[in-house]
């Protein structure tokens, strides 16, 4: 089938390449036409696992193309996914113009009857709101808005976009349903769920879930600072806990908060809409507060060890606000950099695929080229992102390489036995310290 994709972010270029994997005919366009340009030179415009390959698969296939234009995107196709970005506005809103300007073009330059796709993450409502604005514009063809929202992580975009857990279509048109259960065949073919249902209930789904997932993380850490205050150590907590299948272990890791482009906008979204309808949603706010504090409670844990923070070297691991991204965008990491240099430390950061990005939004944010050299004489290291390679650290050369050997471990990735052995002070989330406190002499 062909198919446009609008948009080719975090959500729009792994769709587009996963739809032109499992066969469709795919274009593929962005309003910033430096993407669009990078990607027909074979150059990402963010870091995927396994994207630069399935994108170039979808090339030479003839299978996945890009371009600037509405009129080539739409040519021919039977529906247009749209994976613009909704960016919280100053009230915590969902600002929605990208994707009512983008359905707009689309809808306008449509060769025949058209399935326009909300893939974009959008409050309750959107669908209906974008059926009134476009049918203002007496198209020729007949369209429908369905609701399909994203679940994809990322880091593992192109594993979550091939075998999703579920496919959720909502719509209230069979004829839309059937040609978005048509494009999706091979996937649910392989295994995904195929759940229809109403528009509203689809993007309500959305928001839901990932209130409910910010919430579990929330939850783990408050008990993170509760298991620090009693002497509990979090990591067994949770393992007695999720014994119980109604609990399960999944997502409940304390550590120094969530970040990235969905959690913390979609979590306000969901807020504000439930605000909308008159519903006080409370429960979100104290999610939210939690968050904030957790990465309070590693700076205060920075405090209490550093002293003054005036010039020290303090190293942050990790930049990205997830393992196997370059993505910045809110990230804890980067928001302890901040409060670092505001109290004047020196704050050097390293990070496997995301130097760049941290330095374009913390300008006063050293970078290192490898960890050993973020390390070098730093004072204390924090470990803010749980890449693998933190984990597998040569201790003795980083002990050496750091002026004093202090790890606050903000993902509780070390293994504290190996910690307290290679001579760290070492201080987990949640946990018991090792190695704090005067010696002996
Ligand atoms: N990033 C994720 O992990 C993720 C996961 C699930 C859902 N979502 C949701 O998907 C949506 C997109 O998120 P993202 O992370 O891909 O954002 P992004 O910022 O990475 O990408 C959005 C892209 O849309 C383009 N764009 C904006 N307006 C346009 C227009 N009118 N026409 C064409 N292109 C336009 C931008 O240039 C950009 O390349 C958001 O609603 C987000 O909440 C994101």
């Amino acid at each position: 089938m062909r198919v446009g994709v609008v948009g080719v972010g975090h959500v729009g270029l792994p769709t587009a390449a996963v739809l032109a994997h499992i066969g469709h005919e795919v274009v593929a366009m962005d309003s910033d036409t430096s993407k669009i340009a990078a990607l027909k030179d074979g150059v990402m415009p963010f870091f995927e696992e396994g994207m630069a390959e399935l994108v170039a698969t979808g090339i030479d296939a003839g299978r996945l193309s890009f371009t600037d234009s509405a009129e080539v995107t739409v040519s021919g196709a039977v529906a247009a996914f749209l994976c613009v970005g909704t960016p919280p506005k100053s009230s915590g809103e969902a600002n929605l113009l990208a994707v009512e300007r983008a359905a707009e073009e689309i809808v306008k330059v449509a060769t025949g009857d058209l399935v326009l796709v909300e893939k974009s993450t959008v409050p309750a409502g959107t669908a209906q709101q974008l059926t009134v604005a476009l049918r203002r514009h007496r198209t020729k063809h007949r369209f429908w808005v369905v609701s399909n929202p994203e679940f994809l992580q990322e880091g593992r975009a192109i594993e979550d976009s091939l075998r999703p857990h579920r496919v959720l279509v909502g719509s209230g048109s069979p004829e839309a349903l059937a040609i978005m259960e048509e494009i999706y065949r091979p996937i649910i073919e392989q295994g995904a769920q195929w759940i229809a249902t109403d528009v509203a209930t689809a993007e309500l789904a959305k928001h839901a879930s990932n209130a409910f997932l910010s919430m579990k993380i929330s939850f783990s850490n408050a008990l993170a600072r509760l298991c620090e205050l009693s002497g509990a150590d979090v990591i067994e907590v949770v393992r007695a806990m999720g014994s119980d299948p109604r609990i399960g272990t999944e997502f409940l890791n304390a550590g120094i908060g969530y970040g990235g482009y969905c959690f913390p906008k979609d979590l306000t979204a969901f807020e504000r809409l439930a605000d909308r309808f008159g519903y006080d949603f409370g429960l979100l706010r104290e999610v939210k507060k939690i968050n904030d504090e957790a990465v309070e409670a590693v700076f205060k844990k920075i405090e209490d060890v550093m002293w003054n923070l005036q010039e020290k070297r303090i190293a942050l691991l990790g930049l990205s606000f997830k393992p196997g991204t370059d993505d910045t965008r809110l990230s804890p990491a980067l928001r302890l950099a901040e409060m670092l240099l505001e109290h004047g430390a020196q704050v050097v950061g390293y990070d496997p695929k995301a130097n760049a990005n941290a330095q374009r939004e913390v300008p006063g944010l050293e970078v290192a080229d490898d960890v050993y050299g973020a390390l070098q004489e730093a004072r204390c290291a924090v470990i803010c992102t749980e890449w693998p390679e933190f984990a597998e650290l040569d201790l003795g050369k980083a002990a050496d390489a750091m002026a004093f050997p202090i790890v606050i471990d903000g993902r509780n990735l070390m293994d504290p036995d190996a910690m307290d052995e290679a001579g760290f002070t070492y201080i987990p989330t949640g946990r018991p310290p090792r190695g704090v406190g005067p010696h002996p002499d």
